[in-house]
């Protein structure tokens, strides 16, 4: 049912682009991305990696765009417009719900994740110092020990969240992102210097560059396909969302380009400024939540200017995850927005209630409901694996089914205008080798849990 209102448009291409890099870097790009690239190939898993980007990443970012700008609505409406017109079935519907709801599934962990970074934060801006390994153990674990903190962080972050996302796509996402891109970036850069000047860049470089190529397995290429994936917010309804929110006239295969771009870059950057101060202190590389609360938490303790340092780096993550969370809960606010004709104040904040019910008992699953299992995973773990191993490759199979199979070649190359050879080439690519991709990772990770 479209209501025929007036659907916004990002004030700008570049306001697009960057939206849409808000929604990619986030907690991937800082805290797996890094030691991923280090521990597992140096510059030779950077090339698979922009192989994985070229090959997966890229034909889909364009097909995402491409279907939510074709169907200008949220993605069940989108893909269901695009279907018709197209002369396909009405389940494909389906698949933008998968999108919508997973990405609730995703903002319910991801949140309460955020929530720690909201915690550290606000201790490193306190002065809080953590002086030893077994003191930044104690004080992780006394977190996720205390459910009512964690809560309280949680909901903290998620009406940060919804709060942007009420007051609408320009005056809300976008306002948003355009402050927190650039002081993003800019806290990038001066870590970066930082770490050039007080930490051990040299070793950095080493770690992240240089060319190890017997470390490249084949699962490590799988694993990078996936990180692609999961780095560039695909397989969602996210891309679909902000991409329905696009100027006819803007190229999307060159917006494309420039997120992935800058989305690779924000990686390679914060390895770089994160492993430079970490290696100056005697400390091991590591990933995860290991590296952001036990190990970098001591590095600030211990450096000159640590405090504001720290500080700065806890507002860098911090803006990560908001933007990326933002994203988040957009396809689902859209959807009910439109379809519901509720007001989107109201739908966002009924969004958020929705998703923080699902995060307070991800809170619970690091405690009192740890007892609590499924396949020898608690809450947090299921969610996890359930979004980014089953909901997230299925459904970037079906983005790329139906944008490289379904569509007809007219409609697709009347929306992404690009020179026939260009067009061609991402269509085979989608076709063939972005579905293979997929299928392969999705079967191998489906087997293999650990990676
Ligand atoms: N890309 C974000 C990260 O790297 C996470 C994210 C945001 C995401 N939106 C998404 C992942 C949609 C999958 C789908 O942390």
């Amino acid at each position: 049912m479209s209501s025929g209102a007036p659907r916004s448009t990002w004030s700008s291409r570049w306001a697009f682009i960057l939206v849409t890099i808000g929604s990619a870097v986030g907690l991937g790009n800082i805290w797996r991305f890094p030691y991923m690239t280090g521990a597992q190939g140096g510059s030779a898993f950077v090339l698979v990696y922009l192989l994985c980007v070229a090959l997966v990443g890229l034909p889909l970012l364009m097909a995402e765009i491409l279907i939510g700008r074709r169907g200008r609505g949220n993605p069940v409406s989108a893909m269901l417009k695009v279907a018709e017109e197209n002369g396909a079935s009405s389940w494909w519907g389906v698949l933008g719900w998968g999108g919508v709801l997973g990405a609730l599934l995703i903002l319910a962990y991801y949140s309460v994740v955020a929530g720690w970074i909201v915690e550290y934060m606000y201790q490193a801006i306190a002065g809080v110092k953590i002086l030893t390994p077994e003191a930044a153990a104690q004080e992780f674990a006394g977190l996720m020990a205390d459910p009512l903190r964690l809560i309280f962080w949680h909901t903290v972050f998620l009406a940060l969240t919804v709060g942007v996302v009420a007051r609408g796509v320009i005056s809300g996402i976008e306002r948003a992102s355009l402050l927190m891109m650039p002081a993003l970036f800019a806290i990038l850069l001066f870590l970066v210097l930082w770490g050039g000047m007080v930490g051990n860049m040299r070793a950095a470089w080493h770690f992240m560059f240089d060319f190890k190529p017997e470390l490249l397995t084949g699962q490590v290429v799988l694993s990078a396909m996936g990180h692609a994936f999961f780095s560039l917010s695909l397989g969602m309804g996210v891309i679909m969302a902000y991409g329905s929110y696009l100027d006819k006239h803007s190229s999307i295969a060159h917006n494309s380009f420039w997120i992935a771009l800058a989305d690779t870059l924000v990686g390679l950057l914060a390895g770089l400024a994160i492993f430079s101060l970490t290696f100056a202190h005697g400390l091991e590389a590591s990933s995860g939540p290991g590296l952001v609360f036990h190990t970098l938490p001591l590095v600030f303790a211990h450096m000159p200017g640590g405090r504001v340092v720290g500080s700065l780096f806890f507002l860098l993550v911090l803006f990560a995850a908001w933007t990326s969370a933002i994203s988040l809960a957009e396809p689902f606010v859209a959807w009910v927005t439109e379809r519901l004709g509720v007001h989107r104040a109201v739908a966002a904040w009924g969004t958020g209630f929705a998703v923080w019910l699902p995060g307070v008992a991800v809170c619970l699953s690091f405690n009192d409901w740890s007892g609590w299992k499924l396949f020898g995973l608690n809450l947090f773990d299921q969610l996890d694996y359930l979004t980014s191993r089953i909901l997230m490759p299925l459904s970037g199979l079906a983005v790329a089914l139906f944008a490289g199979w379904i569509m007809s070649r007219e409609n697709a190359q009347d929306e992404i205008r690009l020179p026939a050879a260009q067009f061609q080439l991402w269509r085979q690519v989608l076709r063939y080798v972005t579905i293979l991709a997929i299928v392969l990772v999705f079967v191998y990770r489906l087997m293999n849990p650990d990676p």
